[in-house]
């Protein structure tokens, strides 16, 4: 496993580009978070309300990041152009897959941006998370300031996790971190009739584009015989089934549709003919992956695990019985091994959770749940019932309804920090500045912060199944090199590095993140992940 950072201006590195090619791109590029800012920012009503905190922090980019701010959306967009056109002239190979994070409100100009640029645009994936924080603006509050009606200062609370700097704007001092606690009761009747209106909703999954470079008028097969890209790596990234019960529930045994039918050669209609085709469906290693990947709420609980006995599997003897007419028909039985499943304890708003009460099927439970056959009935479409009356059975006794999607957590703040065991940092005007532990000691509190500075780490299980997604298999005349543009603290390179890529290249404009990247690298990969010059 080979990786290099290149501390370098995406554009300028790209302009001066010359060496060899890449087969898949992951990226975290700029959001363009200023966009609202400029819209509703300085100079305009909203701005005026809008001066004192989260938009002002806004102004600059996400959590008030520099490189996160443009002058306007156009400007983004036409910068996504460029990059996006010198990354398929210079860098890739034609049809490399590329897969590009996005923010909700701004990704519409990245997607027109790359497409621009000539990037092929063929799906955009859902990561579901949940757990998000609204950042709303009250109404109601918003309507009482500016009737110049004071509300009644409840108390103090803490604006964490932003840089003093972050919160400063123009030349007024927002270097505060303390803002008072205002009472939720309106003054004003203008502004009781607004209780309960806000702005913006929470927060909850993030848009990430996948596109790919022009195929050039080569068909995928040779795209992938000629260069080894194009395409995605599907048995790579399909996702696992929680139990046999599951399997069988997406591989069901004794159904046969009129698709099935087509594949073995039956006329559509073929009926009750049909039983003396044998067919075996063939085995599938896991569901195909979705474009919707979940992620359970951070507030979830991850209880353990639970081992749960494995399904007794009946299969006729002689093929499929899908028309009914199986009664008596000779079968074997397969035991599944038991199987270890995840339980967790989930809160209201776990996306996992919403959608299993929504698809109505049990999201926790002891175990196994056993039922015995019945008489079984006669003549029914899918086959009557083949066992005798009386056998024991096991169904539905698992969470095996979220493994239709891929789900990982957010980062944890374990996550982000390990390996940044000794990075500490003291808060200045223009960001952040790495002391050494006895002088952070002697910091004030506010003035200090430790581990990983960057506001945006993707979590690693995320980027690696991603990673997966895009991987190739193992080429013969070539190592298999995906780049990373917007590297920041180094996830994408970490999580394709174990995905199984052979080189990972990012470029990344801070210094800072980059002595980040190589410390969470070294320590997330330890002696395999070899340091290279590209
Ligand atoms: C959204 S962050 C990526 C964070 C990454 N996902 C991680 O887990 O650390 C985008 C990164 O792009 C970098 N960046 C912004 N503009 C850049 C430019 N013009 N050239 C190179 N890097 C740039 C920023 O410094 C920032 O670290």
């Amino acid at each position: 496993m080979k990786y290099a950072i290149i501390e370098a201006e995406i554009i300028d590195w790209l302009k001066s580009y010359e060496g060899e090619r890449f087969h898949a791109i992951i990226s975290d590029p700029p959001y363009a978070l200023i966009s609202i800012a400029k819209r509703f920012g300085p100079g305009q009503a909203e701005a005026q309300e809008g001066e004192d905190g989260r938009f002002s922090r806004l102004g600059k980019g996400f959590m008030g990041q520099i490189w996160d701010g443009f002058d306007t959306l156009e400007d983004y967009q036409k910068w996504v152009s460029e990059w996006a056109k010198l990354m398929i002239e210079k860098v890739l190979y034609p049809g490399a897959v590329c897969l590009f994070f996005g923010g909700t409100r701004t990704w519409h100009h990245l997607a027109v941006g790359l497409e621009n640029g000539g990037f092929e645009i063929y799906d955009t994936l859902i990561y579901l998370y949940g757990s998000g924080f609204p950042k709303s603006h009250s109404i109601s509050m918003g309507i009482d300031k500016a009737a110049g009606a004071e509300r009644e200062v409840i108390g103090t609370r803490d604006a964490p996790g932003y840089a003093e700097s972050n919160v400063k704007h123009g030349d007024q001092d927002r270097s505060k971190l303390e803002f008072p606690e205002y009472s939720k009761d309106a003054v004003t009747p203008d502004a009781d009739t607004w209780q309960g209106y806000g702005t913006a909703l929470k927060p909850s999954w993030e848009p990430i584009i996948l596109c790919r470079a022009p195929r050039k008028g080569q068909t995928f097969a040779s795209l992938a015989v000629e260069f080894g890209s194009g395409a995605l790596n599907i048995d790579g990234g399909r996702v696992d089934y929680q139990s046999s019960s599951d399997r069988a529930s997406a591989t069901p045994q004794g159904e046969c549709t009129s698709k099935e039918m087509a594949a073995i050669g039956a006329e559509p209609d073929a009926g009750r003919e049909l039983e003396r085709v044998k067919f075996e469906r063939p085995e599938q290693k896991g569901r195909w992956p979705s474009n919707l990947l979940l992620s359970h709420h951070d507030d979830c609980q991850l209880l353990g695990d639970i081992i749960t006995p494995g399904r007794v599997i009946n299969r006729w003897k002689e093929g499929m019985k899908p028309f009914g007419n199986a009664a008596g028909e000779p079968f074997e039985s397969e035991q599944m091994p038991p199987e270890t499943i995840e339980r967790w304890a989930c809160v209201a708003e776990c996306p996992v959770r919403q959608l299993d009460d929504q698809a109505g099927i049990r999201s926790s439970g002891s175990g196994v749940i056993r039922r015995k056959t019945g008489k079984g009935h006669q003549g029914s479409v899918f086959g009557a019932e083949s066992r005798p009356e009386g056998t024991e059975s096991a169904t539905y006794g698992d969470t095996g309804h979220v493994s239709r999607f891929y789900y990982c957590g957010k980062a944890s703040r374990r996550e982000k920090d390990a390996g940044l065991e000794t990075f500490f940092w003291k808060r200045v005007d223009t960001g952040y500045e790495r002391v050494t532990e006895t002088e952070w000691l002697s910091l004030e509190k506010k003035k200090r912060a430790k581990g990983c500075i960057h506001p945006t780490v993707k979590p690693l299980s995320l980027i690696q199944y991603l990673s997966t997604l895009v991987l190739p298999p193992e080429l013969e005349d070539r190592e298999r090199r995906i780049f990373i543009p917007f590297s920041g603290s180094g996830s994408e390179i970490i999580g394709s590095l174990k995905a199984g890529w052979d080189v990972a290249v990012g470029v990344e404009a801070e210094a800072q993140y980059n002595e980040i990247a190589t410390a969470r690298i070294l320590h997330n990969l330890g002696m395999f992940g070899v340091k290279v010059d590209i």
